[in-house]
């Protein structure tokens, strides 16, 4: 299996993704959790990790704790998306397993150097503080990583959070700048793909239907993730960001996107966190990600069913 590292800030859409990822164990092997402020505050998103990895029987897997606030500003959160616990739609029992040791960045670095070069993924869901404070303080890891796979930005979907940016480029662009010129092969599922991956009432029935513990957990916290588009856009359903990142893993085929240049906004009040991405070609600069635009929605829930439904 390959090795990932997942570093999050649960958010339902992070835990959906993560307990996919818990639930292919023969094809990916999470080395640990890193958790880090974003949706809510460090000490949520830590505590959710946690939950997440008791609710999947998996207290094995490592849960550390990163970043409490971006590299230079001020931390935003969304509680008005996940609610106040970041977790919010079903209340399961507080975790017992401990935080571990190392902190989520002195974890990245010692899998990344312990591991053979080129065999460990990075797989960000929220704001890239842990990623870059590793980088900083590592700068040998970056040539021995195998690539990075990171929920985050947008093109022709623009803006979430302003008009201009996505809301884990948002809150740490400073951040997201230094990953972004890490010369790491990175691939990005941007808000053009994820708002491609609306949940569906049929498919929720199909959770329902499972019978199992997770099936339930996972149907009330969408049910209550999803609110905030419908009311908002009035769409068909709530975008499932997160696991794209871990789908795309488990089955690239079900996407597609283009090998381009991406460029972070730090300085503009009005753009911060805009990833000004190349998606034309008009620039010289040369491509540092696969950008992807596209996927095969109803592959991509089938494998969602099937995975969560071995839990
Ligand atoms: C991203 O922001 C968070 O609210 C979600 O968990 C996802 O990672 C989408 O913009
Ligand atoms: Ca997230």
């Amino acid at each position: 299996p390959r090795k990932i590292i997942i570093d999050t800030d649960p958010g339902q859409d992070d835990a959906v993704a993560i307990l996919l990822a818990l639930a292919s164990p023969q094809d990916l092997e999470v080395l640990a959790i890193t958790a880090v402020a974003g949706n809510v505050p460090l000490h949520r998103t830590s505590r959710n990790a946690r939950v997440i990895c008791e609710l999947a029987g998996r207290t094995d897997v490592p849960v550390h704790d990163g970043a409490e606030a971006p590299l230079r500003r001020t931390l935003v959160t969304a509680e008005y998306v996940h609610g106040k616990s970041g977790l919010d739609g079903y209340d399961l029992p507080e975790p017992t397993m401990p935080v571990a040791s190392l902190s989520a960045a002195e974890a990245i670095i010692h899998h990344v150097r312990r591991e053979p070069p080129g065999t460990v993924t990075l797989c960000p869901l929220g704001p890239l503080t842990n990623i870059a404070t590793a980088l900083m303080s590592a700068p040998d890891i970056a040539e021995r990583i195998a690539g990075i796979v990171l929920m985050g930005g947008a093109y022709f979907e623009v803006g979430n959070v302003t008009p201009a940016a996505e809301f884990n480029i948002y809150v740490d662009p400073e951040a997201a700048d230094i990953v972004m010129k890490s010369g790491i092969d990175i691939t990005i599922m941007p808000l053009d793909v994820t708002h491609k991956a609306l949940i569906t009432a049929p498919w929720l029935e199909g959770m329902k239907a499972l019978g199992t513990h997770v099936g339930d957990v996972v149907c009330s916290w969408l049910d209550f993730y999803e609110r905030f588009d419908i009311e908002k856009y009035g769409g068909a359903g709530g975008p499932l960001h997160d696991p794209c990142v871990i789908a795309w893993l488990l089955k690239p085929e079900l996407f597609t996107g283009r090998r381009i240049n991406v460029e972070i906004e730090t300085q503009s009040d009005l753009t911060r966190g805009m990833t000004v991405a190349d998606w034309w070609g008009v620039t010289d600069r040369a491509p540092n990600a696969l950008f992807i635009g596209d996927l095969d929605a109803s592959g991509f829930f089938d494998l969602l069913s099937d995975r969560l439904g071995r839990l």
